[in-house]
């Protein structure tokens, strides 16, 4: 019978942290430790005699082999399996690093075992957070890697769309950086300039502007050049119009390069070209029309021949004496050269009759105004030139014709054209009277100013004849 007779030992083998329990080589027990009676709630003497496997329960069978293979083998055996130490309610399954020594007697047989139970729960605790923290530490670098992956495809999704869209458009696109050297084109480039992309890069950006200075700007200012028309110059030399837009590249805060996206717009300028050509031509033929209706009201009126002509030349002295814009001018040119073309429907021997007209004959020719709105109403000139036409009788006091209107409701190029027509008029000389000469028609329209006539325009008109020392022919 293994008994522990020295009290030291006793001591140490009641005291120690360690379980140890002593079996038989059948397994079992004959005796245990304080340890084991603490973690059982057995005491040593319960146990004495029972197999292990009745007093431990849920033992793996791990343990069994290990057992026999310490036996077998007479060989030590380290294990660490799981098992309850007891059906004590309180009891939780633990873990425990066990070791089993055969015990030899003097003659070196075996004569039962040593199993040293070390409880390793609270270190496996501890290497369970390991582990936990390292699986999520590997979930977490997982993620970092998907996102990783998730970036570059993203990434690399741009950049597939953006050479997709640099490739396909039709704008052409450039960049240079701060020395001017091309580092980057599209093909849209290629078939604009007619240049192969590799010959492109390296070279400096004015081999291809007319002007790069404002372009090479933006690296100063930082600003955006928005749709500027210039020229740029292909291989064979040739020029080509293009509409461009440059704006800076910013990598950390600094301007790295510019670049241009420009579309080739020879064939637009080719059409602007055609429209002002034929908007010239459609201006000539205007010209000529109004010309020609002016010459027809006045060979039929031999009398006020170049009437209209002189008329058109003081008013449009008067304009430029006034400071009024190119528009006023232009329409007071046109407008002047046909006020009278409303004569045309009345008869010769009125218009040249010598003598006073009778009220009939007046009215008639008080008619020429309205004719002449009639006969240029449908005609799309840019100005209002039928409404001059028709209020150039008007004056300011309402007293004038045809519809008695007053101030501002009269055009001012009517106000201007009336002016100069009553003084023309009445330098000149008439079927019906001799010319009263330019002092007497200077007088007449400073006699009513601001009541017939807009004062403004006599105050021009005075000018040019006085201090400028115009002479009618
Ligand atoms: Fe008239």
């Amino acid at each position: 019978m293994f008994d522990i007779d020295n009290e030291i030992a006793r001591l140490i083998f009641d005291n120690s942290d360690l379980g140890i329990i002593y079996a038989d080589i059948s397994g079992k027990i004959l005796l245990w430790n304080t340890w084991m009676s603490h973690r059982t709630g057995l005491s040593s003497d319960a146990v004495k005699g029972i197999h292990i496997k009745d007093v431990l329960v849920n033992i793996p069978k791990a343990f069994f082999d290990a057992l026999d293979y310490a036996y077998k083998n007479c060989m030590p055996r380290v294990l660490s399996p799981v098992f309850h130490m007891s059906n004590l309610s309180n009891d939780v399954p633990a873990k425990q690093f066990i070791k089993i020594l055969p015990v030899l007697n003097a003659t070196g047989d075996i004569q039962g075992m040593l199993i040293i139970i070390e409880d390793i729960t609270s270190n496996i605790d501890y290497e369970e957070e390991i582990e936990k923290r390292s699986r999520h530490l590997r979930i977490l670098e997982e993620k970092a890697r998907q996102d990783e992956k998730d970036a570059l495809n993203w990434l690399k999704e741009q950049l597939d769309f953006n050479n997709a869209l640099s490739n396909n458009l039709g704008e052409g696109i450039i960049v240079f950086n701060r020395a001017g050297i091309i580092t980057s084109t599209n093909p849209a480039t290629e078939k604009v300039l007619g240049w192969r992309n590799t010959e492109l890069f390296g070279i400096h950006i004015k081999n291809i502007m007319s002007d790069s200075s404002k372009a090479l700007n933006v690296f100063k200012n930082g600003e955006v050049i928005k749709s500027y028309d210039d020229f740029f110059k292909r291989k064979d030399g040739s020029y080509i119009p293009v509409s461009y837009v440059a704006s800076p590249i910013i990598l950390n805060e600094k301007i790295k390069s510019v670049i241009i996206t420009f579309l080739d717009i020879s064939e637009k300028k080719a059409i602007e070209n055609r429209l002002k050509e034929e908007y010239k031509k459609t201006k000539k033929v205007l010209a000529d029309l109004v010309n020609t209706l002016s010459y027809t009201a006045e060979i039929r009126d031999p009398y006020t021949a170049g009437h209209q002509r002189r008329v058109t030349r003081i008013a449009l002295l008067i304009v430029e004496e006034m400071g009024l814009n190119k528009d006023v001018k232009d329409t007071v040119n046109i407008a002047g050269i046909l006020h009278d073309i409303g004569k045309i429907a009345i008869p010769a021997e009125i218009l040249s009759k010598p003598g006073k007209l009778n009220d009939y004959e007046l009215q008639l020719i008080k008619g020429h105004s309205r004719i002449g709105y009639e006969i240029l109403k449908d005609i799309e000139f840019e100005h209002p030139i039928s409404k001059i036409v028709l209020e150039h009788h008007e004056r300011l006091d309402g007293s004038g014709y045809p519809d008695g209107l007053r101030g501002d409701e009269i055009l001012l190029e009517a106000r201007i054209i009336g002016v100069a027509d009553v003084v023309e008029a009445m330098a000149s000389h008439r079927p019906y009277r001799p010319a009263l000469g330019i002092d007497a028609a200077l007088e007449e329209i400073e006699k009513n100013a601001g009541i017939l006539y807009e004062k403004a325009v006599v105050n021009a008109c005075f000018k040019i004849f006085r201090e400028k020392g115009f002479a009618l022919e």
